[in-house]
C-alpha cells in the first residue's frame, strides 16, 4: 500500500490555518489579560466616644470600621472579629455600611437593633461617610438587653 499523498489544496488550507495561529493566540492572550483595578473609594469616618470626644479618620471601602478605629486609638472592644459574638457593637448615627461578611448578624442583633442603627464594627465596611458612636461596654449591655 502506498502512502496517500496530500492534495495541494489541503496543504494550502493547513498552512493558512497555521498562519492564523498567532492571531488566535493574541486574541486569547488579550481576553485573559487582567483588568485594571477599580479605584478604591475613601470615606471620612467619625468615631464619637462616650464623653463626646471625636476621632475623624479616612477609611477605604475595603476597611473594617473596627480595624480603622484600632489603628487610630479608638478602643472599641472586640472578641471574635467575625460577626459572631456582638462584643464590637456600636451605633451608626449617619452613613451606610456593608455588613454582608458578618458571620451571624441576625443571631447577634435583633431586627429592632439593626433598625436602630446598631452595627458590628468588625464586619462593617463603609459605603459612605459615617459617624459611629461607641462605648466601652456597649456590646455587652446591648446584647444583655436583647437576650433578656
Ligand atoms: S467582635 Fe465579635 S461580632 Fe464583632
Amino acid at each position: 500500500m502506498q502512502p496517500r499523498s496530500v492534495p495541494a489544496t489541503s496543504t494550502g488550507t493547513a498552512l493558512r490555518a497555521v498562519s492564523r495561529l498567532p492571531a488566535v493566540h493574541r486574541s486569547l492572550h488579550g481576553a485573559q489579560r487582567p483588568r485594571p483595578c477599580a479605584p478604591v473609594r475613601a470615606y471620612q469616618i467619625t468615631y464619637v466616644g462616650e464623653d463626646g470626644s471625636e476621632v475623624r479618620v479616612q477609611a477605604s471601602e475595603s476597611d473594617f470600621l473596627l480595624d480603622v478605629g484600632e489603628e487610630n486609638s479608638v478602643d472599641i472592644p472586640a472578641s471574635c472579629r467575625g460577626g459572631m459574638c456582638g462584643t464590637c457593637v456600636c451605633k451608626l448615627t449617619s452613613g451606610e455600611v456593608d455588613m454582608s461578611e458578618a458571620g451571624d448578624l441576625e443571631g447577634v442583633l435583633s431586627p429592632e437593633q439593626l433598625a436602630a442603627g446598631y452595627i458590628l464594627t468588625c464586619s462593617s465596611r463603609p459605603k459612605s461617610d459615617c459617624t459611629v458612636e461607641w462605648k466601652q461596654d456597649w456590646g455587652v449591655s446591648v446584647l444583655d438587653e436583647w437576650k433578656g
